[in-house]
């Protein structure tokens, strides 16, 4: 862990507010998860380890059609997230890799901490706003507004982002019209895309 990403833990935690009847509720996700989240595991059974994610470290190679490996860390992964309202990622590029655009139920924080990405999110009036981030470099994108990230670097880069929800959940775009059980006639018809550009992209994730 270095400093950056002991800071962002710290955000985080600065960031909790809302009161509970509980110290904390661990999650037991081996039952089912409610709208509000996990039941809590029995408190004389959790231990330090419970609150403690090791599943960051070490390399994380991007060997996916985008360029990226993202590690998501929300509550059905580590249990200690459950009922706190938030959530992180680590995010790694290979060189010209991306995160394809998408959005969240929640807002989300991220701090690059290796290479150089561009960043940016797009408001509801079509307003765009992205910058070319360097180490250290915070950005914020409000809640649900579709965002992306794309390594602009030579090198491969590292980003770690937190969301303020523990099951944020993920939705991207390319793979909602182009991975799923839509239609190619309808993901025609709903992009203005050709029959040609949607069955090639069908093709991309397997699914024409
Ligand atoms: C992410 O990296 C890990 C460790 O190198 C690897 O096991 C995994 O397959 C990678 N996942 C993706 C989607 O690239
Ligand atoms: C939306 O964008 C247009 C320009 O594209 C601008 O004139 C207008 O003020 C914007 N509206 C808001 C609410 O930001």
């Amino acid at each position: 862990m270095n400093n950056l990403s002991i800071f962002i833990i710290f955000c985080v935690l600065a960031s909790l507010s809302h009161a509970i009847e509980l110290d904390f509720c661990v999650g037991d996700p081996s039952l089912p998860r409610g709208p509000q989240g996990y039941a809590c595991k029995d408190p004389d059974k959790v231990t330090t380890d419970d609150f403690v994610f090791t599943g960051f470290r070490g390399e994380k190679t991007p060997n996916n059609v985008f360029g990226n490996n993202v590690t998501s860390v929300f509550s059905d992964k580590f249990p200690a997230f459950n009922g706190l309202g938030i959530s992180m990622a680590r995010l790694d590029f290979g060189v010209g890799g991306v995160i394809p655009i998408h959005s969240h139920r929640t807002s989300e924080v991220l701090i690059l901490v290796k290479g150089s990405i561009i960043a940016g999110f797009i408001d509801t009036n079509n307003t765009a706003y992205y910058k070319i981030l360097e180490v250290g470099d915070v950005m914020v994108f409000p809640q649900a507004m579709l965002h992306f990230q794309i390594n602009v670097g030579k090198t491969p880069a590292t980003a770690f982002v937190s969301l303020n929800g523990a099951n944020p959940a993920i939705q991207l775009t390319p793979t909602t019209l182009f991975a799923g059980n839509l239609p190619a006639d309808i993901a025609q018809k709903i992009t203005l895309l050709s029959h040609k550009e949607v069955i090639r992209m069908k093709r991309i994730f397997g699914t024409a």
